[in-house]
C-alpha cells in the first residue's frame, strides 16, 4: 500500500512537472498566427527594416503602401501619444511602430483586452531603428484600449 501510494505520488510529481513546464519555459508556440498586414508610407525606410525583422522571425507580411497614414491611425483607434510610422494588423490586434517580436508573441499568447500594442515614436535601437553611430535609447512597449487608455506592456533599457 505504501509502495503503491509512493509510486502514484511520484507519478503525480512527474505529471505536475510536465504541466508546469510550459509556464516557466517560454517555448515557441506553433499555434500563433504569424501573418500580418502592414500599412506604411512608400518613402519610409525604417518600416521596411522592421518588416524585414519580423519576416526573419517567421512572420509573413502583406505590405499596403498608403500616401497618408492618418486615416489608418483614426480607423484603428491609435491614440496620438503612441503613434509611430507603420501600423500592422495581426490576429485581431494592432501593432504600431517598431515593436519587438517578443511582445507580439506575448500579446497573441496572453490575448489581453486591448486594441493593440505600440512603441511610440521611433526610438533609436528598437527593431528596425538600429543606427550604428547612435546610442540606443530606452523605450517602452505600450498597450492601448478602445477608450484611448495606455499602459506599459514591457520596458527595454538597452
Ligand atoms: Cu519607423
Ligand atoms: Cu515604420
Amino acid at each position: 500500500m505504501i509502495i503503491r501510494s509512493t509510486i502514484s505520488l511520484l507519478l503525480m510529481g512527474v505529471l505536475l512537472a510536465a504541466c508546469a513546464a510550459p509556464a516557466t519555459v517560454p517555448a515557441i508556440n506553433e499555434q500563433l498566427v504569424r501573418t500580418m498586414t502592414v500599412y506604411k508610407s512608400p518613402s519610409c525606410g525604417c518600416c521596411t527594416n522592421w518588416i524585414g525583422y519580423v519576416e526573419e522571425h517567421g512572420y509573413t507580411v502583406t505590405v499596403e503602401e498608403v500616401p497618408d497614414l492618418a486615416p489608418v491611425k483614426t480607423q484603428y483607434n491609435i491614440p496620438p501619444t503612441v503613434q509611430s510610422c507603420h501600423t500592422a494588423l495581426i490576429d485581431g490586434y494592432i501593432i504600431e511602430g517598431h515593436v519587438p517580436v517578443e511582445d507580439i508573441e506575448r500579446l497573441l499568447t496572453e490575448r489581453p483586452d486591448v486594441v493593440g500594442i505600440a512603441v511610440p515614436g521611433m526610438p533609436v535601437g528598437s527593431p528596425g531603428m538600429e543606427v550604428a553611430s547612435s546610442t540606443p535609447q530606452p523605450f517602452n512597449v505600450m498597450t492601448f484600449d478602445r477608450a484611448g487608455a495606455t499602459e506599459v506592456f514591457s520596458s527595454y533599457h538597452q
